[in-house]
């Protein structure tokens, strides 16, 4: 049994690495940002602002935050409702990394997220895998990319779904994540000293996966 951690900024192809890492080694992938979109949700439905933390905490106890996998796809449910695709849309995007602030709200996750990778060889995706999650993961890596770069990624998978795209409307917000998720008190995005730092600028997610896939042993 054995883990993969993956940390690294909003929009540099994780989840794509992390999915492709799962299905090539045959273990469990887990996005962790889906489980803070789904703390968002939540909190929009109530009609709660996510940065409010007095009001989170009036529900982050009770609700029940369940993953599951359907065809190997992760799904994810908030007390009983699918919110797989609700998580995406793009306002959830700023309202999940403002959620995420809260003590209240890791504490839970983590102990969900490290309840899943106690019993399973798992790839775990997020800001603070590497650091709090699994920090005695056996491969640990910190993706990151250019934030131009980033944002031209992010612009053409809009323009190709036939978005009109307003480019540097996308590089503020991904500038702006990047600063929320980095400079926040409670557990920021941070490259730990014995994190593999991969920076993906001129690279293509094919070269990442097997780049990736030369630092593990278990294949
Ligand atoms: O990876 P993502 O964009 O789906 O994550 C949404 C937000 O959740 C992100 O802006 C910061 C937060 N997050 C976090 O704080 N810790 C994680 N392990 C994963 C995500």
């Amino acid at each position: 049994m054995y883990s993969i951690a993956i940390d690294g900024p909003s929009g540099v192809g994780k989840s794509t690495l992390a999915k492709a890492l799962a299905k090539r080694l045959g273990i469990t992938y887990l996005d962790t940002g889906a489980m803070y979109r789904a703390m968002a949700w939540k909190a929009l439905s109530l009609g709660i602002d996510p940065n409010d933390e007095e009001r989170v905490k009036t529900f982050v106890d009770d609700v029940k935050i369940e993953v599951k996998y359907k065809d190997g796809v992760q799904q994810i449910f908030v007390d009983g409702t699918d919110v797989s695709l609700a998580i995406r849309e793009h306002h959830m995007s700023k309202a999940s990394s403002d959620i995420s602030r809260h003590n209240c709200v890791r504490t839970k996750l983590v102990a969900m997220q490290r309840e899943i990778a106690s019993n399973q060889s798992v790839v775990l995706d997020g800001r603070d895998i590497t650091s709090v999650v699994l920090p005695h993961a056996e491969y640990k890596f910190f993706l990151t990319a250019k934030a131009e770069v980033r944002a031209e990624r992010r612009a053409k998978e809009l323009e190709a779904k036939g978005n009109v795209v307003d480019f540097a409307k996308i590089l503020k917000d991904i500038e702006e994540r990047d600063y929320n998720d980095s400079h926040r008190a409670n557990s920021p995005l941070t490259l730990t000293p014995d994190s593999v730092l991969v920076d993906s600028s001129n690279m293509t997610a094919a070269e990442v996966l097997e780049y990736i896939l030369g630092f593990i042993k278990e294949e």
